[in-house]
């Protein structure tokens, strides 16, 4: 039986396990997907099970996608880029890192149909996902990516390997077509954004990456000005179907039957 984990810190929440086992009994596929909290003094003794056939591939997630970088043989253009890996796998004896969340984000922003082409896409925060989005938003043809941080150095040093991006003040709200909240804040119901939303027409699209909840304040401030607002659910479920083709070599279905059986 082949075996998969996903590691992280905190790790209770994470579907993968419950998304990546649902996929294997639908393909039938021998296997077992678990879920690990480490530190990260084990990151290493954890990738050497790869190299010794006790794993067949792992998911980073929270805060770990840049530290497993030194562990590994070799790096996809995309996570070399992004300094950010999500998927692991051996190819050629080789242990070889994926980013499957540029793909993830690209799929799901693809289906809220928005038209991206010389918008201008304003990003708060500056944490490990950030890198892939805006690698996503490049695909696009988007005209403009602005960035806002409450650390303000974070956000400039992605420019580093993102030099088109602007970067602005946390609380600043420059004009845009598409915001991001990408940081922490709306895990908890009781968060806020710190930011006064004003004269916003109904135009534009509010995306959170985070999916759980459902809907964050942030996502309930788009709704109430009537904006297209889409929840990082969908990123989430593709970036898993990216990581399970690398795996696998199969196309996993993504129905209502799954989305449903995801939030059950
Ligand atoms: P990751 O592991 O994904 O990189 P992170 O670095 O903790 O996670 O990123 C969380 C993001 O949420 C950061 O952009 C963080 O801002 P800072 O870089 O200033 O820490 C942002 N964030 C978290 N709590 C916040 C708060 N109370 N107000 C504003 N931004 C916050």
């Amino acid at each position: 039986m082949k075996k998969y984990l996903v590691i992280g810190n905190p790790i209770e929440h994470s579907l993968s396990p419950k998304l990546h086992n649902y996929w294997f009994k639908k393909n039938n596929i021998d296997a077992n997907y678990d879920k690990k909290k480490i530190d990260k003094d084990e990151i290493q003794e954890i990738i050497l099970e790869i190299k010794n056939n006790r794993l067949n591939g792992i998911n980073v997630t929270v805060p770990f996608k840049s530290d497993v970088i030194p562990f590994l043989d070799v790096l996809s253009e995309e996570s070399r880029i992004t300094q950010s890996v999500n998927t692991i796998c051996i190819h050629d004896k080789k242990i070889v890192g994926h980013n499957t969340d540029i793909k993830g984000f690209e799929l799901s922003l693809r289906e809220t149909q928005f038209d991206l082409e010389n918008k201008t896409i304003f990003i708060l925060g500056a944490g490990g996902v950030v890198p892939s989005i805006i690698y996503a938003l490049e695909k696009f043809g988007v005209s403009k990516v602005i960035v806002s941080n409450r650390t303000k150095q974070k956000a400039q040093s992605l420019k580093k390997n993102f030099p088109n991006i602007s970067v602005v003040d946390w609380g600043d709200q420059p004009e845009f077509d598409m915001i991001v909240n990408a940081t922490s804040l709306g895990l908890r119901k009781e968060d806020n954004i710190d930011l006064n939303l004003k004269n916003i027409n109904k135009e534009k699209l509010f995306y959170d990456v985070i999916y759980n909840p459902k809907e964050t304040n942030f996502l309930k401030t788009g709704k109430s000005l009537g904006c297209q607002v889409s929840n990082g659910k969908m990123m989430f479920i593709f970036q898993a179907f990216e990581a399970f083709k690398l795996w696998h070599n199969v196309k996993p279905e993504i129905n209502e039957d799954l989305k449903n059986y995801l939030d059950s």
